[in-house]
């Protein structure tokens, strides 16, 4: 396993950006969940009052008990119905100092007068979005430097809204899947694809790959295999949105956030416009929307069973028709700096850049 450092990446351990920290639906039983991202522990709700998500450090400033980790025993616990959450806030199990939606303590129980400034805890800046809960993960604080992921088709009663599917936790550090933007080489023996034409293209935050082809794994039902389009943005460093245009018009995500400093949690879910053209979409459309998941979630595998077991590539022996691995992986870099050096990299990267040998997607612009 290797780390940031390993790889050169930057000053930050982990990067700044919008990730995925849990399924939205992981908070509807009323409980706190301990999550664990960025080589921290966090306890994440959904306030009772507002319905909100709140994400707090995990660790009471009082003693330290963790205010997420599962509890049945506690009278904290036993007297507010199996849980924890207070309104909006939440309650130490150990002993019950309250903590509101802001991190600050706003209840001690069996204190007399002002609570000291300094209990509370970090609230982190979340919202609810494509069925997800994000997190803006910032080593310098500062705010948002890009909207947080969102598709108008997840509310479009044409397209199928689907489930998302939980790849687990790899022992592999983040840089290795993002690798797999420029991967041109891998995509004919993985996922056997034909591959007729592919770009890269690095613009600020964004790093995109644009490629067509046939596939062997995204066909239809029946095995009916369709040239397949993908134009396929990283929105950041742990957000990727493709549009892909095959069987069926559909969008995929993979979203995936540091675990500890060289291991990752994988995310993966698929909306298929209803594939009847209807303007709301029928059952059958949600069955055939399901499968094509399936098979989605399936060329997604071809590539995790390779990183399950593959070493870590700190120096590739990488050709000139193997795409811009170089230029990707100093695009990844402006995440784990701070903003002031952001340009000095983007200077390094930006363009379109087409294996050698290979046909571009669009007429090639030269790289500024
Ligand atoms: S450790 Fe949280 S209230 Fe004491
Ligand atoms: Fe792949």
């Amino acid at each position: 396993m290797a780390k940031t450092q390993d790889y050169r990446l930057g000053e930050f351990t982990y990067p700044r950006g919008w990730f995925m920290i849990a399924e939205a639906s992981e908070l509807d039983q009323h409980r706190p969940l301990a999550v664990r991202f960025f080589g921290q522990d966090f306890a994440l709700y959904r306030g009772r009052n507002s319905g909100t998500v709140v994400l707090l450090d995990a660790y009471c400033p009082h003693m330290k008990t963790h205010l997420a980790a599962p509890n049945r025993t506690s009278y904290v616990i036993q007297d507010g119905a199996g849980t924890n959450i207070e309104g909006d806030g939440i309650r130490c199990p150990y002993h019950a100092w309250r903590f509101g939606a802001d991190g600050k303590c706003d209840d001690i129980p069996y204190h007399q007068g002002p609570i000291p400034a300094a209990a509370q805890v970090k609230s982190w800046q979340v919202v609810e979005s494509l069925g997800a809960i994000f997190v803006w993960h910032d080593p310098e604080g500062g705010e948002p430097q890009w909207d947080h992921p969102s598709l108008p088709q997840w509310d479009d009663t044409a397209w199928v809204r689907p489930k998302w599917d939980h790849l687990g936790t790899l022992n592999q550090h983040p840089q290795e899947l993002v690798d797999n933007i420029c991967d041109y080489g891998h995509l004919s023996p993985i996922h056997g694809s034909t591959v007729e034409r592919f770009e890269n293209e690095f613009i600020g935050h964004t790093a995109t790959q644009r490629q067509c082809g046939g596939h062997r794994t995204l066909v239809s039902a029946d095995g009916v295999s369709a040239s397949l389009h993908t134009l396929t943005t990283y929105h950041g460093p742990g957000v990727l949105i493709s549009d892909l245009t095959g069987i069926y018009e559909a969008v995929m995500l993979i979203t995936h956030t540091p675990v500890d400093d060289g291991t990752v949690k994988v995310w993966h879910s698929l909306v298929v416009k209803s594939p009847s053209q209807s303007a709301v979409a029928t059952k059958a459309d949600q069955v055939a929307a399901g499968h094509y998941q399936e098979m989605a979630l399936t060329a997604f595998a071809q590539d995790i069973e390779v990183w399950n077991f593959k070493a870590p590539c700190i120096n590739g022996l990488y050709l000139p028709s193997d795409g811009a691995f170089m230029k990707a992986r100093i695009w990844y870099r402006q995440f784990y700096n701070p903003r002031a050096k952001t340009q000095e990299i983007l200077d390094q990267c930006e363009g379109v850049y087409v294996p050698r040998g290979v046909k571009p997607y669009t007429e090639p612009k030269l790289a500024a």
